[in-house]
């Protein structure tokens, strides 16, 4: 089946981006990109060591060009860092080419699953509460995406059928 614009799944460090979009690009017979990923192969070096080495600027100018050319293409499902959305001009572009989908949670499972884990550097030395203040802010941008996925309390099959509902009747709208 060809599909007209692509999936892009953004959400917090955390949200499974990248676990569900696997799983969906197979279910879809779709092309999975993870921009972390391809950021890392690229520069040989984790993203932490990016952040570290190289800086956040240079991190997010390169995460803003590699998603731009992968969300042009066709067929593609995408797995945004949780930062990129964030961005203005990307946000346009995403809105032009792909439909765009938050996967939700509440901030305590968000916490939970990212506070200690030292693959994240932007949560680095943040305490809970700087950390659910961050989630709350990045929220009101989450919240420009097409759709919205509740993600709480569903197994990661449901997600991915939810997923492909609201997607499919976005391509027969659009
Ligand atoms: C970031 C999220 C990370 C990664 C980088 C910055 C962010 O991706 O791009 O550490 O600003 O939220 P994930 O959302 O895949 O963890």
């Amino acid at each position: 089946m060809e599909y007209k614009k692509n999936i892009v799944l953004i959400g917090m460090m955390g949200s499974g981006k990248s676990t569900i979009g696997r799983m969906l690009a197979r279910k879809l017979n779709l092309n999975f990109i993870d921009i972390d990923s391809k950021i890392e192969k690229l520069e040989n070096l984790k993203i932490k060591d990016i952040f570290e080495k190289k800086g956040e600027i240079f991190f997010r100018n390169l995460e803003f060009k590699e998603s731009f050319k992968e969300i042009k293409k066709n067929n593609n499902i995408v797995s945004l860092g949780g930062g990129a959305y964030l961005n203005d001009k990307l946000r346009l572009i995403i809105k032009k080419f792909s439909c765009s989908i938050w996967l939700h949670w509440k901030s305590k499972t968000l916490i939970e699953r990212i506070r200690n884990n030292p693959k994240r550097p932007v949560i680095k030395g943040m305490n809970e509460f700087q950390i659910k203040k961050m989630i709350n802010e990045r929220n009101k941008v989450y919240a420009k995406s097409d759709f919205k996925i509740t993600c709480d309390n569903h197994k990661k099959n449901e997600i991915i059928d939810k997923i492909i509902n609201v997607y499919k009747k976005y391509e027969i709208s659009n």
